[in-house]
């Protein structure tokens, strides 16, 4: 098999990257070690910027999401009880689209496949050959993997490294060339999805004495909610009803009167954590998405940064391929890296305003409390907060 572009993962960052690729006349093959069913079904985040989804409109998908999704010209932040709306539209003209992960992942992975592009699932022991040095040189890398029991071989003239976190791209670059930057966060986040009506038109941030909570949605009849818990703490011990109680306890009277509760139809822990690796790139080797960069999930940037990762790529691969220039390829990390570090600081930002850290007395608590005093009341520091919320520009 050969492709020009051989990208693994096929999550936002690869669907997506394959899709502008398409655009620009670029053939793609995507290589993927999960099933489709699993890959379309995966719960994740679910608030888009508006550059996100103006990478939907010009990809021509984005039908399902302006009928589905919800904009939000706003939302609100709770502390002791009492809600603070950040006017998102007013502060910077944008606004976000809540529409969930899962549903993006659907739509890029239908208009792929009718477009005949291929991807392909369940391979296993994917593995990344003949990157000859950091530099961009003449040298050809091929993927290895297996698929129906067989060993199969793809030739390309680059490779993208979509695989998320615990992918083969990232860890295929020597170590010693590929400094990484780490803050593994003293808390996790319980989230639940449930089959009733929001509490609330709008998000909710929630900074409560006994830890952050977060009010989302996924639908007018579908429910996303979070808390702030123990990094350690098991599912068992937050049965339904314990955790419906502690969202309405840190959520405010307000929302808990707006509360409908439900069983979970799913429900997980996940850890918090800031990384990024640099560069991203290796030879004819492109890392994008969370493959190069972790970020906590309050503020909803994960998925955006994807995003704006495969629009920095797919940009500069095609630049290559009109021009025969190098310049733009071997400028993509300095590119993404200066957005992405950006959100790193936004994302870091808001789980330190947001999340219990310390012992309600303690100074950086204080710290946290005039933080947010000051919020509520200058329309320059909510202003600051709405733009890097709505994203940056690209
Ligand atoms: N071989 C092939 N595919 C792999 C491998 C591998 N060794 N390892 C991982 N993958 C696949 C995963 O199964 C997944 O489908 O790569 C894909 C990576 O997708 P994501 O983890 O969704 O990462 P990304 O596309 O960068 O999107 C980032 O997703 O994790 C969320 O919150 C995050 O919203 C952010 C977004
Ligand atoms: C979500 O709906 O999953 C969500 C929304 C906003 C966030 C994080 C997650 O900041």
């Amino acid at each position: 098999m050969r492709a020009q572009v051989a990208i693994i993962g096929a999550g936002p960052a690869g669907l997506l990257l394959g899709e502008l690729l398409a655009l620009a006349g670029i053939e793609t093959v995507i290589v993927e070690q999960k099933s489709r069913a699993y890959v379309e079904s995966r719960v994740r985040a679910g608030v888009l910027e508006q550059g996100t989804v103006g990478l939907f409109d010009k990809l021509g998908i984005s039908a399902r999401l302006h009928a589905q999704g919800l904009v939000h010209n706003g939302f609100q932040i709770a502390v002791r009880g009492q809600l603070h709306r950040i006017d998102l539209h007013a502060l910077t003209g944008k606004s976000v689209v809540v529409y969930g992960q899962t549903e993006v992942t659907r739509d890029l992975i239908a208009a792929r496949l009718a477009a005949g592009r291929p991807i392909l699932f369940e391979a296993a022991d994917v593995a990344i050959r003949n990157l000859d040095g950091p530099d961009i040189g003449n040298t050809r890398p091929h993927l290895t993997f297996m698929r129906d029991g067989q060993s199969q071989h793809l030739d390309c003239d680059f490779i993208a490294g979509c695989d998320g976190f615990h992918g083969v791209s990232r860890p295929t670059i020597p170590a010693a060339l590929l400094p990484t930057c780490e803050r593994v966060y003293p808390f996790a986040w319980l989230g639940i999805l449930a089959e009733v009506a929001p509490c609330s038109p709008e998000l909710i941030y929630a900074r409560h004495r006994n830890g952050f909570a977060l009010a989302s949605m996924r639908s007018n009849t579908r429910s996303r909610y979070y808390i702030q818990c123990g990094p350690d703490e098991k599912l068992d011990d937050w049965p339904d009803e314990r955790l419906w109680d502690e969202l309405r306890r840190r959520l405010g009277p307000e929302a808990a009167a707006g509360m409908t509760t439900g069983p979970a139809i799913e429900k997980s822990i996940a850890p918090l954590r800031s990384f990024v690796a640099e560069p991203m790139q290796y030879g004819r080797l492109f890392l994008a998405g969370d493959a190069a960069h972790i970020v906590p999930p309050t503020g909803a940037k994960g998925l955006n940064l994807a995003a704006s990762d495969a629009y920095y790529l797919s940009e500069a691969i095609a630049r290559h391929y009109r021009d025969g220039s190098r310049d733009a390829l071997a400028q993509y990390s300095d590119t993404a890296l200066r957005r992405v570090w950006k959100a790193e600081r936004f994302s870091w930002w808001m789980t330190g305003l947001l999340h219990k850290l310390y012992d309600e007395q303690s100074f950086e608590a204080r710290m946290q409390t005039a933080e947010l005093d000051y919020l509520f009341g200058s329309r320059a520091a909510r202003t600051v907060l709405a733009e890097n919320y709505v994203g940056l520009p690209y």
